[in-house]
């Protein structure tokens, strides 16, 4: 049964559709408020969440369908020792797709192999969160009016930071982007995203430590937290927590026309006086996943209805 694991198992054309989908659902609510009526969508979040558990429960709602779910691995079967592929055939049995959270990487393609609904990924440990990007590329898209020849700084946790993992393979697709990497040594690109998917399709980009040197250049920057959960020590995360704080001073070396993005929840990493700069886009890209996920589980359920 298709889902949506990584970014990549969506061709561009199939990303496209679900752009012109959620404008129309921004355009048009009415028209989609009764398309998912007696559907359920089941949201089993073993991590935290705030905006992707109940984004795509207010996804849910405002396509007329319903909700049933846990947010928390504690009230879960899990605590008892079951597995993922079980919970998958188990859920198969009530609902008629499910959005996933994990902490394990791959968590996500074992219940999709498991299940017989459609199996969304809501982030599976450090690897990907091919939802995040589809807020994200709404975002990209309705500021910038299209992907192709941006400069896009990402800054923060590059190798925890799961977001980042997605953006970048969905933006490796467009034609003349270049990315700057903006973080500190210990928490570079995984070489694995940095080989099989910069390297391998010859995409320009460059490495820095310093955010104030490269933020003049970039159309696009994305500012990450960094990601307290998936260290090893706290030490190591008291270090490096502050590395990046984008503040007005540093924004006033950047473009009129830069898009600032972050992926929530902020910590330190964007002062809030940058809040009210028209160049701060992290809450519309709040409101964007919104429409992105109501254009993901209408075309799932369409797919798995064939
Ligand atoms: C991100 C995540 O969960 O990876 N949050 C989100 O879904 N918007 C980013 C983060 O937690 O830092």
């Amino acid at each position: 049964m298709r889902g949506l694991i990584d970014i990549t198992d969506f061709s561009v054309e199939e990303i496209d559709s679900l752009i012109d989908v959620a404008n129309d659902i921004i355009d048009n609510p009415k028209k989609y408020s009764e398309k998912c009526k007696g559907k359920k969508l089941a949201t089993l979040f073993f991590e935290p969440s705030t905006r992707t558990r109940l984004s795509f429960e207010a996804a849910m709602y405002e396509l007329g369908g319903n909700v049933i779910g846990f947010s928390e691995a504690s009230s879960s079967s899990s605590t008892k020792g079951e597995s993922v592929a079980d919970t998958a055939k188990v859920i198969s049995c009530y609902a008629d797709i499910i959005a996933m959270r994990h902490p394990k990487e791959g968590s996500a393609y074992v219940a999709m192999k498991n299940a017989t609904i459609p199996v969304i990924n809501a982030g599976d440990g450090g690897h990907c969160h091919p939802t995040q990007t589809l807020a994200d590329l709404l975002t990209i898209y309705r500021e910038k009016g299209s992907f192709d020849n941006l400069t896009v700084g990402l800054c923060g946790d590059l190798k925890f930071g799961r977001t980042v993992h997605s953006l970048i393979g969905a933006l490796s697709r467009y034609s003349g982007i270049k990315f700057v990497l903006i973080s500190p040594e210990e928490l570079k690109l995984p070489s694995y995203v940095k080989n099989d998917v910069l390297k391998k399709n010859n995409l320009p980009y460059i490495q820095t430590t310093s955010l104030e040197d490269v933020i003049g250049e970039l159309d696009v920057l994305y500012m990450t937290r960094v990601q307290r959960e998936r260290f090893f020590n706290e030490e190591d995360y008291l270090r490096l927590k502050d590395s990046y704080i984008l503040d007005l001073k540093k924004l006033s070396l950047a473009k009129d026309n830069l898009s600032v993005m972050h992926p929530l929840p902020r910590v330190n990493e964007i002062s809030v006086a940058v809040d009210n700069d028209p160049r701060a886009c992290y809450f519309k890209q709040v409101l964007y996943g919104k429409y992105m996920r109501m254009a993901l589980i209408l075309k799932l359920l369409e797919e798995a209805e064939k």
